[in-house]
């Protein structure tokens, strides 16, 4: 194992611009938006905001000082306070998270290429046509090639180390894409109809909760905020002492919902407009915003909207997939002590051998369907469902178990006032392990075809 010298973040603004970068990305613009419209609407919106600011605020906080206490990425982190070789296992399974997430990401990224390209060269009209896309997921060409233009963007960033300047882009790209987010927004709400989506999104209505609610929105939250997948126990090993935790993670926080619901406010109104809201246009799932959205672009009136708008999102999703593999490779650099270049290379074959095998799920391999899932959406079930609860437990068992709370609050004291300390203890003692449990098992039942949820 190499003991590299760690670099910091220049300070509280580095430590904000890095993980919201991290956090705000597809997470935000293209899940949250279909789970929310499948899953409940208004009561999906509220159990997530529940969540986040109890559930999500412990989880950061634990991690990010776990990180800053021990100065290492996952896995070092976890072997630094001994423990047994289950507890070691957590470790590897929060730093393995980032490894199969990234490629179906990209895959993703890849339809944001596509419709970028789209909007410069064929125009809103066309973009707006619901066969556009089925065609496009058809070809097993077109969706592998626009899935290599964006695992290659990711991978140049990584391989060209130029995060400043990807740091630099999207300290003005961020708050431009929230602006025009908005302004798409109000174009959206105001639509004939749109406003009974408006309703069915911010209104939680008890009749639509179901246990998948609360599973996808605890998935969500996961994802969204980058948690339970040592992304944020490597940022917290990268800042410095006086940075304060907690008004940092509630900046990042209230960001990442913000862009969250702005995005949901533009999709599932426009929905209800569009393509009525029956529960046939309201559960599309993973092809919702490529629906619906060219269809908002053209009642707007040009291409240039979806050019700006699909460019926001792919500079957003890039800061997103740029840490994710990242954190892949740091793994590789730290714990088997390779150079950069190589770690790299093994990442892109990771990256590029799964993510090709995601996009295939679409045509050739149509006919695999793992739980009954398309390859991709496997791959996200796999990691949302049921890794990430297994290494949120992992990470709660160290705290509770090994270092303890205290241990914690003492690492929060150095720099915050840590108002809701006895928040956070509330929820790391008793809700944390409980609502994992129920979410897990009930996913392993679903999965297993035992239970419907
Ligand atoms: N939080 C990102 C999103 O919402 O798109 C996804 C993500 C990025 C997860 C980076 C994890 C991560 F390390």
């Amino acid at each position: 194992m190499k003991d590299r010298k760690r670099g910091t973040f220049s300070g509280k603004l580095g430590y904000v611009l890095a993980t919201a970068g991290s956090a705000v990305g597809l997470g935000n613009i293209w899940r949250f938006p279909y789970l929310a419209a499948k899953y409940g609407g208004g009561v999906f919106l509220l159990i997530y905001i529940l969540l986040a600011v109890t559930f999500g605020y412990a989880m950061i906080i634990s991690e990010t000082a776990l990180g800053r206490m021990t100065g290492k990425s996952p896995i070092g982190a976890f072997r630094s306070f001994g423990g047994g070789k289950l507890i070691q296992a957590g470790g590897w399974l929060n730093a393995l998270i980032p490894m199969i997430i990234v490629p179906y990401y990209s895959v993703i990224g890849g339809w944001v290429c596509r419709y970028l390209w789209g909007y410069l060269t064929g125009g809103a009209a066309l973009m707006a046509d619901e066969q556009m896309f089925t065609s496009f997921l058809a070809s097993p060409v077109a969706t592998e090639v626009s899935f290599l233009v964006f695992a290659a963007l990711t991978m140049m960033v990584i391989f060209g180390g130029v995060e400043n300047g990807i740091e630099r882009v999207s300290r003005f790209m961020m708050p431009l894409l929230a602006v025009l987010t908005l302004v798409v927004v109000i174009f959206s709400v105001t639509r004939p109809g749109a406003m009974e989506g408006v309703r069915y999104f911010l209104i939680p209505d008890f009749h639509h909760f179901s246990l998948m609610t609360l599973v996808s929105a605890l998935g969500q939250m996961f994802y969204s905020l980058s948690i339970a997948m040592g992304i944020l126990i490597t940022f917290g090993s990268y800042m410095k002492k006086d940075v304060d935790i907690e008004g940092t993670t509630i900046q990042v926080e209230i960001f990442d919902t913000l862009i969250a619901i702005l995005a949901g406010l533009m999709v599932i109104p426009a929905v209800f407009s569009f393509s009525g809201g029956d529960a046939e246009a309201l559960g599309k799932g993973p092809s919702l915003m490529f629906v619906t959205i060219p269809k908002v672009f053209e009642a707007m009136g040009g291409a240039w909207i979806g050019i700006l708008f699909f460019a926001l999102v792919l500079v957003a999703a890039l800061t997103s997939s740029v840490s994710l593999a990242e954190s892949a490779c740091s793994t590789f650099e730290d714990e088997l002590g390779w150079s950069r270049k190589k770690s790299a290379a093994v990442v892109s074959i990771i990256l590029v051998g799964l993510g090709t095998f995601s996009c295939l799920g679409f045509n050739i391999l149509s006919g695999l369907t793992p739980l009954g899932m398309d390859i991709l959406t496997f791959f996200d079930f796999l990691t949302n469902s049921l890794m990430m609860p297994l290494a949120a437990i992992a990470i709660c068992f160290l705290i509770l178990r090994i270092t303890g709370i205290e241990a914690i609050s003492k690492e929060m004291h150095i720099s915050s006032r840590f108002r809701r300390e006895k928040v956070y203890i509330f929820v790391m003692r008793y809700l944390v392990i409980i609502l994992l449990l129920v979410i897990l098992v009930s996913s392993v039942l679903e999965a297993a075809g035992i239970i419907h949820i």
